[in-house]
């Protein structure tokens, strides 16, 4: 059961506002949902009893919290999807961490000399690359340093339709075809310095695509659509390049899919050996847009909590700070969600600002439950999972509705990747 207001009040007492905290238990809970939904998926490739659980660590942002999901998850989760080469450095380095995918693309020779470095220093690393020019400078950093580091390919999902002409997805890699793939395998396997290791094929137009949006309803029946047609297309393409990988002597040992808000159609059968998530261990809001019921089964788990510092008018209180907005396409989905006490909204005039989030009574609430008084804490979610970690240096972590913990973010180790 989440905390009710009064509890949350009572936990956060005394404590210097505004704050950020995660609900350990629900955080917990959310770890065994997505635990039990892969398992429940059947069996993994290549003799697994399941798929493996990657954990995007973007979305965490924090050290502690990701060795957390790692202990906890024990068989069922396996190593860290990093968003940066001076993250994996980092989480490597100061934390020990091992099994580090770099996800992203690096080019620059200082990131291909930090893999380099750790490929070289015995660590379990994988960069992830899209073009000829990106692996000639890993391999160059490689051969600099007398070792093989092992790189996957990164693999556009999009949708393509009507011969190209309309892309649903996002742009990120230039392979997008299965021949495109097995050439630039070969070419990869055939660089001295790199190793081909496998293929990173994220569908981020399927996981991102809410279909149950409350801002733009009438949406809905369109994303439904893509969302199932483009998991089809993408699983039957992803499933042939690994055939045609194998059939081309270069079986692809890891391929990485998935992502919060498609667990449910990144299964074996597409070709994945394992799925990354991350967002789902702390539900921010953009993922109650979804119909799946393994989403709606998620909790919400990291919060933040601005205090109340002024009362405009009646019916209104405004709180100090809170303009975390999320990246992304701008839309009033990013804003972040006031939800605790129930009942408030923010001004659409103002939204959350930069010093003041203002907020008024919801309609349902126009004559219901008194406000928060001054010096009262408001508590909000994020709408995405890991951005909120760049604005504190610390979450506070909750278990049976009172700090138990606190955990440093990247930024209160005094790090900040991108
Ligand atoms: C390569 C890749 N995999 C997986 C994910 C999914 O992350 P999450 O589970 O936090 O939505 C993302 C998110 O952007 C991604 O870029």
């Amino acid at each position: 059961m989440s905390p009710s207001y009064e509890t949350l009040k009572e936990a956060l007492r005394g404590e210097p506002l505004p704050l950020a905290f995660v609900d350990r238990d629900a955080f917990d809970r959310n770890l065994d949902r997505v635990v039990a939904t892969v398992a429940a998926a059947g069996p993994g490739a290549h003799g697994a009893a399941t798929l493996r659980v990657r954990v995007a660590s973007k979305s965490v942002r924090s050290a502690p919290l990701l060795r957390r999901l790692l202990e906890r998850g024990g068989a069922a989760l396996r190593g860290l999807l990093c968003y940066s080469a001076a993250e994996a450095e980092h989480l490597a380095r100061r934390h020990g961490f091992d099994d580090l995918l770099v996800a992203y693309p690096v080019y620059q020779a200082v990131d291909a000399e930090r893999l380099a470095r750790l490929a070289a220093e015995g660590r379990d690393v994988k960069a992830a690359v899209d073009s000829d020019a990106g692996a000639q400078r890993l391999a160059e950093a490689a051969r600099r340093l007398g070792t093989v580091l092992p790189v996957v390919l990164c693999v556009d999902m999009s949708w393509r339709l009507a011969g190209g002409r309309v892309h649903v997805g996002v742009r990120r890699s230039p392979l997008h075809d299965v021949d495109e793939v097995v050439a630039a395998a070969g070419r990869v396997a055939a660089t001295a310095g790199l190793r081909f290791a496998g293929l990173l094929a994220y569908e981020a137009q399927v996981a991102g695509l809410g279909d149950a949006n409350v801002h733009e309803p009438w949406l809905d029946p369109l994303k439904r659509l893509l969302r199932r047609g483009s998991a089809q297309e993408l699983g039957a393409r992803r499933h042939a390049m690994v055939e045609a990988l194998r059939a081309a002597g270069l079986p692809p040992g890891l391929v990485n899919g998935g992502g919060t808000g498609s667990l449910d159609s990144t299964v074996a059968a597409t070709g994945v050996t394992e799925v990354a998530v991350g967002s789902a261990f702390y539900k921010p809001h953009l993922f109650d847009l979804y119909r799946t019921p393994y989403l709606r089964a998620l909790e919400p788990a990291c919060f933040f909590a601005l205090e109340v510092t002024r009362v405009p008018a009646p019916g209104f209180v405004t709180c100090a700070g809170g303009g975390y907005v999320a990246s992304g396409a701008v839309g009033r989905d990013k804003a972040p969600l006031p939800w605790l006490p129930a009942g408030l909204e923010l001004l659409p005039a103002e939204m959350a600002g930069e010093v003041q989030t203002p907020l008024r009574r919801t309609r349902g609430n126009r004559r219901g439950a008194s406000l928060p008084e001054l010096g009262s804490p408001v508590v909000f979610r994020h709408a995405k999972a890991g951005e909120l970690c760049e604005r504190f240096a610390e979450l506070c972590l909750l278990s049976e509705g009172r700090i138990v913990d606190r955990a440093p973010t990247y930024r209160g180790e005094g790090q900040c990747f991108l």
